[in-house]
């Protein structure tokens, strides 16, 4: 089709942008005081508000025509169906597979990989049940009491989030750590908390090659070893999540400590396989199952609502619009919950690692602009930060906010303030506050004249910054599941539209090759090669300075 750009359903929503950006968004709820229900919608316990955006029906019909010119209802088959989407890997997306609930068959390549997956998830249920109940015990013959995961981007992000995200459903007496630095202040300050004969580590790496993770894990198996005084200490002491079988038993890892999984399942979307092991540890496999069932929820629905009511797809042409049309470049990420304050850094690997792309599934650049630069931070908090900019800045930032109705924690009238806030900012957002109310509330204040006319222009905000609302009646394994996999469908929908591959991520190579140039040069083990002079400086520089 060339590029998505060139199409005259590109081209009509270019059209529409510019005939709509005279009109506000308080305009739009002042003619039409139906609009919030017009522009809701509710599936798998998430109720979604996007009528703080800046839409109306005709172009929304145009941004689900957009989406019917790329496909995208084929794509979804294609993604669920198992077919190579991933091309440039040559390999299937199937991590809605992993959350299958039904008893409905995925094939891959002819073959089923129901009947794997439920083998891997009896193991993990049987050593959770192990280790949760104190029969598994370690070297000395003593309960775990700490685990670590050691792992670094999808082998650390989602299973460390989720665990935060959590935290009511925790076993009492286990507590979770997460290391994936290669800074050895991250491994240093863990290890100081955790006693080697009560200390589970599991080693997450989809390829096992990865540097950080594979150094933290020697390190970590040296601290065991010195500390229990027995190589044979590590069979207790150590299990291990990969697709690389061969590398993790070189390593010296038992193959009865080992969880599988599998190429079809990319590192950013694999907290669903065995690498999810630390949240069933830590919440237990009940929970963790529910946790798959609530991603059930929102596959079947992305798959099988037609697209103006499927909540990823609509989640996915809001951005497009602002992307692509009003020249969004990022998008904010603002859960009013303190234990899904690393909500943000998940979604920017799932986001920027997938759509952060140049080139077309055919290899063309593209000419149009890609994934959004993705970033936030649990509210309200982010309110004494950075709200002044979204509010009074010269960025369009659509923000996503993100909300329980009931507390894990009530505290008096705690909850009520959190919600107001919330509510607030994404009413103040798209209101504003217009010149002559700005002047209304400084008169009302006894400011007059010249004071006033300096101070008027600062307390005026343009308002109509869109937003969506998503909110759930409580923070449930089931819950985050679903609002999980309803951002990871976002991100295909968008994908799809871009005509990038959202499943690669080729450039995370480039940086990973030259380390390994420099770090023989810093080691000395080999002289110098030519590099730019501000790297030839800085590696002279640390010469001089290192102690
Ligand atoms: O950062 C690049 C990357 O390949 C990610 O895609 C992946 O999640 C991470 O490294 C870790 O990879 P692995 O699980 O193979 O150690």
């Amino acid at each position: 089709m060339g590029q998505v750009c060139r199409t005259p359903e590109w081209q009509a929503l270019n059209e529409q942008w510019q005939e709509q950006a005279g009109i506000t968004l308080r305009q739009r709820f002042t003619a039409d005081p139906q609009r919030a229900e017009r522009y809701r919608l509710h599936q798998a316990g998430i109720l979604l508000d996007y009528s703080k955006n800046r839409i109306d029906d005709q172009t929304l019909a145009l941004l689900l025509r957009l989406a019917r010119a790329v496909d995208l209802e084929g794509w979804i088959e294609r993604m669920f169906s198992g077919q190579t989407i991933n091309t440039t890997e040559e390999r299937a997306v199937l991590h809605t597979a992993l959350r299958n609930r039904t008893r409905q068959p995925v094939w891959h390549n002819q073959h089923n990989v129901m009947p794997q997956i439920h083998q891997v998830l009896a193991q993990m249920a049987d050593f959770v049940t192990r280790v949760r109940t104190g029969q598994w015990r370690g070297h000395t013959g003593q309960p775990i009491h700490h685990i670590i995961n050691i792992g670094i981007g999808g082998s650390d992000l989602g299973p460390r989030m989720v665990c935060q995200a959590l935290t009511p459903y925790h076993h009492p007496h286990l507590q979770t750590h997460f290391i994936s630095n290669i800074d050895s202040s991250h491994l240093h300050q863990t290890l100081k908390h955790c006693t080697p004969a009560n200390t589970l580590f599991i080693i997450a790496s989809k390829t096992f090659t990865t540097q950080e993770t594979l150094t933290n894990a020697h390190a970590a198996r040296h601290w065991l070893i010195t500390a229990l005084g027995d190589e044979t200490a590590v069979a207790h002491h150590f299990v291990a999540i990969s697709t690389n079988s061969q590398r993790v038993t070189a390593f010296g890892i038992d193959p009865a400590n080992q969880f599988r999984f599998w190429d079809w399942v990319g590192g950013r979307y694999s907290l669903w396989s065995a690498i999810g092991l630390p949240i069933a540890l830590t919440i237990g496999m009940e929970h963790f199952e529910q946790l798959l069932t609530g991603a059930h929820t929102m596959d079947q629905h992305f798959r099988t609502a037609p697209l103006e009511q499927n909540m990823p797809v609509i989640l996915a042409l809001l951005g497009i619009w602002y992307t692509n049309f009003g020249n969004a470049t990022s998008h904010a990420i603002l859960p009013y919950d303190q234990n899904l304050r690393s909500l943000p850094a998940y979604l920017q690997q799932t986001d920027m690692e997938s759509n952060g792309k140049r080139v077309t599934r055919t290899g063309e650049l593209v000419e149009y602009t890609t994934g959004p630069i993705l970033w936030g931070a649990a509210g309200t908090d982010g309110q004494h930060a950075f709200y002044q900019l979204i509010h009074q800045g010269t960025h369009l930032i659509p923000c996503d906010f993100i909300i329980a109705a009931n507390s894990h924690n009530p505290l008096g009238n705690q909850h009520q303030m959190l919600l107001a806030n919330c509510l607030a900012q994404s009413e103040a957002l798209m209101r504003g506050k217009n010149h002559q109310e700005a002047r209304q509330e400084l008169e009302e204040q006894g400011i007059r004249g010249a004071a006033l006319e300096a101070l008027l222009p600062h307390k005026i905000f343009p308002g109509n910054v869109p937003s969506n609302t998503l909110m759930i009646d409580r923070l449930t394994p089931q819950r985050l599941g679903a609002l999980l996999a309803l951002y990871e469908h976002k991100i295909f929908v968008q994908g799809i539209i871009w005509q990038i591959n959202s499943f690669d991520q080729w450039g995370v190579e480039l940086g990973k090759q030259l380390a390994g140039v420099i770090l023989p040069e810093l080691l000395e083990q080999q002289s110098h090669t030519e590099h730019d002079s501000s790297t030839q400086g800085l590696i002279t520089a640390w010469h001089q300075l290192r102690e």
